[in-house]
């Protein structure tokens, strides 16, 4: 029978969790190695920095080299090359003998309806939106032997029929393969979760029109757009011993907009103008 401690490798602060030991001088991913897909900036660049502010060793990488700061370290990888992953996977093998956690975060956008998209261009969305999380998975969850934590970036469009068709059907892809790969991969006690979030303020909605952004603030609760220092925490969480039972899961980061369903416009539409909530 597994114990908790052939499941995953246990952090001192977890350990602390479950004593009296106190925690203060020790991170919640201290003694991790994390790579980060996609981290020379928006989301990314955010999970690096909140993981290495709480001692995980982060191997951030990108199409083009991300300048961020040491003790990150900074690698060149194109998540769509299956040799590039190998090479990626050797030289953390030689450095630090094993993977203990990674961030599948590389995504482009993709918002050509259905009626537009070329099998190109589907292609092409699928290459670093799904296939990029598969080959990640592929390469170094061998380097996972004493356990590990895999978090996918999925999208709310990966919840919902979204317009944009290719970058749904990616991120609905991303949404299987972290179910499958969480089932295949429990055995070897590596988590594997899928986190859906809605309108981050990144350079990528930053290219898409005004008006979806104030479209997304309209159908989003909490009544705004999200910020990558948001979604960081929740990354930092899953790849921490913290949530050494939680894979499999998926988890929304979008101030409730995939929660209601597309209900909020009927909400709206028969509010009282004298209720007292707004
Ligand atoms: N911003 C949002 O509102 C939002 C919402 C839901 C999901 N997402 C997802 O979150 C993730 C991060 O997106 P973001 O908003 O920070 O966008 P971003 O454009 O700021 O960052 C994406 C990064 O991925 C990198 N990238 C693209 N192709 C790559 C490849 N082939 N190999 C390696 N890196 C590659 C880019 O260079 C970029 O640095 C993506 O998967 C995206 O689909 C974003």
């Amino acid at each position: 029978m597994s114990t908790i401690a052939s499941i995953g490798r246990l952090s001192d602060r977890t350990d602390a969790i479950w004593s009296d030991r106190p925690a203060a001088d020790v991170g919640r991913t201290d003694e991790k190695i994390v790579v980060v897909t996609g981290a020379a900036g928006g989301q990314g660049a955010a999970e690096a920095r909140a993981l290495a502010a709480e001692g995980a060793t982060v191997i951030a990488t990108d199409l083009h080299l991300p300048e961020l700061e040491p003790p990150i370290t900074c690698r060149e990888l194109d998540v769509t090359v299956q040799e590039a992953w190998s090479e990626l996977g050797a030289w953390i093998e030689a450095r630090h003998g094993r993977v203990d956690g990674l961030v599948n975060n590389a995504g482009i956008p993709m918002r050509l309806r259905l009626a537009e998209i070329t099998l190109a261009d589907l292609e092409r969305v699928m290459a670093v939106n799904l296939n990029g999380p598969l080959l990640g998975i592929q390469a170094l969850s061998p380097l996972m032997e004493q356990g590990g934590s895999i978090v996918n970036v999925s999208s709310v469009a990966g919840l919902l029929g979204f317009h944009a068709v290719g970058y749904t059907i990616s991120k609905w892809g991303v949404r299987a393969l972290s179910r499958v790969a969480s089932l295949e991969l429990g055995p070897r006690g590596i988590r594997v979760n899928a986190i859906f979030p809605g309108y981050i303020e990144t350079p990528m909605t930053a290219s898409a029109p005004e008006a979806f952004r104030q479209a997304n603030v309209d159908v989003t609760p909490l009544g705004r757009v999200g910020q990558t220092e948001e979604v960081a925490p929740l990354v930092v969480f899953l790849i921490s011993d913290e949530a050494s039972f939680i894979s499999g899961a998926e988890i929304a980061v979008d101030g409730g907009q995939s929660a209601h369903g597309g209900a909020k416009s009927l909400s709206d539409a028969v509010r009282s103008p004298s209720s007292s909530t707004p």
